[in-house]
C-alpha cells in the first residue's frame, strides 16, 4: 500500500484489495469468498504453481509500444484480463453485479454473468456497455436451460460458458466453520434451480436439495444445437477432455479448476493450462482462470498457450472495497502490470507470446 501523510493507504496492488476486503466484509463473507474445498491445498497450488515458473526475457526487442488488444469469437477486446462468473454479488457490495459490471465496462473487460447472479441478466446488460458472456450451471430439465440460454442471448450476451466441473459442490469447511449461510432475502433471478422451482411449484431449496446434476457430453451437443451464440466448456483440466470437446464442436475452452472450490489436491490451472493447450493446438480458444493475480501471471498464461485469463476473487474483493470503481482499478492496475511485464520480457503484443518466455 502507498502511504500518503493523513490519507488512507491507496490499494497498489491486487493483494492489497484482498487485505483491505478481509477488513471491511463479515467475516463470515470473506470466508465464503476467500475460502475453498478441504484443506485449500488446490487453491495454495494455484499461486504456488505461478510463483515456481520462471521467466526469461528477451533483451533489445522495441518495446516502446506495447499492445495488449486480443480478440476473441469476433470480438475486439483491448486486453486478455475478463471477469469470471462469481455467484452471489450482492453479498459483496449493495449494488452486487450492476457495480460490477459497470467497473468492467470502465476498465474494458468483458463481464461473464454468473447463473447466481443476484440480478437478472437484462437488468445486468441494460446497466452496462461492457461485452457480456453468460455463464450455465446446468439444471436437468433441458426446458429451464433452453430458457435460461435464450434470455441470456436476448440480452446481449456473446457467448456461452457451461460449467462442467460442478456435479457437486466441494466441501467448504473454511464456510462452514464459519458458519455462513445465504441470507434468505437475497433472490437469485437466473438460476436453473429457482426457475426450476418456479415452473414446478416447489421451494428452491428442495429442489437444490435433490438429486445431482450431472451434465455429460450429450447435453453438451444438445447445447450446441440450441446455442445462437459460442459455446465454452468451463472447467476443463484433462487434455483428452479437450480433445472430446474439440471434435464435438465446441468453440472454446476454460481450464479452470473453480478456484480451488470443488475438488481439492486437483492440479494447478497453469499446470493443465501447458498440457491442454499443447493438445488443442489453437484450433480454438483456450482461456485460463485461477490464482492469478498478478500481471507476470497473465503473461506466463499467454505464454503456455491460453487467449486470455479470467480472475474471480480480485474483483470481488475491488467489489467490496469500493464498488464499480474498485472493480475497475482492480483491472487497471493487472492490466498495468501486464503492460510493463510485456515491455520488459520483450514481447510487445499477444502475438508473440510463446513457451520460450519460461525457461
Ligand atoms: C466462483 N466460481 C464460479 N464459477 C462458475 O462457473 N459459476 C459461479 O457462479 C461461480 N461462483 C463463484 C463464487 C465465488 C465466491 C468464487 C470465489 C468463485 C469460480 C470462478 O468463476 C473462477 O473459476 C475462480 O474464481 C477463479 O479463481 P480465482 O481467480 O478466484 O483464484
Amino acid at each position: 500500500m502507498k502511504r500518503g501523510r493523513g490519507k488512507a493507504p491507496e490499494p497498489v496492488a491486487l493483494q492489497d484489495y484482498e487485505d483491505a476486503a478481509r477488513r471491511k466484509l463479515p467475516a463470515a463473507t470473506f470466508d465464503f469468498l476467500a475460502g475453498g474445498a478441504a484443506d485449500e491445498i488446490t487453491i495454495r497450488w494455484n499461486r504456488d504453481a505461478y510463483e515456481r515458473l520462471r521467466l526469461r526475457p528477451r533483451a533489445l526487442v522495441d518495446v516502446s509500444t506495447v499492445d495488449t488488444r486480443v480478440t476473441l469469437f469476433g470480438l475486439d477486446l483491448p486486453h486478455p484480463i475478463l471477469l469470471a462468473p462469481l455467484a452471489y454479488q450482492k453479498l459483496f457490495h449493495r449494488d452486487g453485479e450492476i457495480a460490477a459490471a459497470k467497473g468492467a465496462a470502465s476498465s474494458g473487460a468483458l463481464y461473464v454473468v454468473s447463473s447466481s447472479a443476484t440480478t437478472s441478466v437484462e437488468e445486468i446488460a441494460r446497466a452496462t456497455t461492457a461485452p457480456l458472456w453468460f455463464q450455465l450451471y446446468v439444471q436437468s430439465d433441458m426446458g429451464v436451460n433452453r430458457e435460461i440460454v435464450a434470455r441470456a442471448a436476448a440480452a446481449g450476451c456473446k457467448a456461452l460458458c457451461v460449467t462442467v466441473d460442478t456435479p457437486a459442490v466441494g466441501a467448504r469447511n473454511r464456510e462452514q466453520r464459519s458458519g455462513f449461510t445465504l441470507p434468505p432475502q437475497l433472490s437469485l433471478p437466473m438460476n436453473p434451480q429457482t426457475l426450476k422451482a418456479r415452473r414446478t411449484k416447489l421451494s428452491s431449496s428442495s429442489v437444490a436439495s435433490s438429486r445431482r446434476v450431472s451434465v455429460t457430453w450429450k447435453q453438451i451437443e444438445e447445447f450446441l444445437k440450441m446455442s445462437s451464440v459460442p459455446v465454452l466448456l468451463k472447467g476443463i483440466l484433462h487434455p483428452d477432455d479437450a480433445e472430446q470437446a474439440v471434435s464435438l464442436g465446441v468453440h472454446g475452452i476454460i481450464v479452470s479448476n473453480h478456484g480451488g472450490r470443488n475438488l481439492d489436491t486437483a492440479m494447478a490451472t497453469i499446470d493443465a493450462l501447458r498440457d491442454v493447450a499443447a493438445r488443442v493446438s489453437r484450433r480454438i480458444p483456450v482461456l485460463v482462470d485461477g490464482g492469478i493475480r498478478r500481471g507476470t501471471d497473465v503473461l506466463k498464461a499467454l505464454a503456455l498457450g491460453a487467449s486470455a485469463v479470467l480472475i474471480g476473487r480480485p474483483y470481488a474483493y475491488g467489489l467490496a472495497v469500493g464498488g464499480a470503481e474498485g472493480v475497475a482499478r482492480v483491472v487497471d492496475i493487472l492490466r498495468g502490470e501486464l503492460e510493463l511485464a510485456m515491455a520488459l520480457s520483450g514481447r510487445p503484443s499477444i502475438s508473440v507470446m510463446d513457451p520460450s518466455l519460461l525457461a
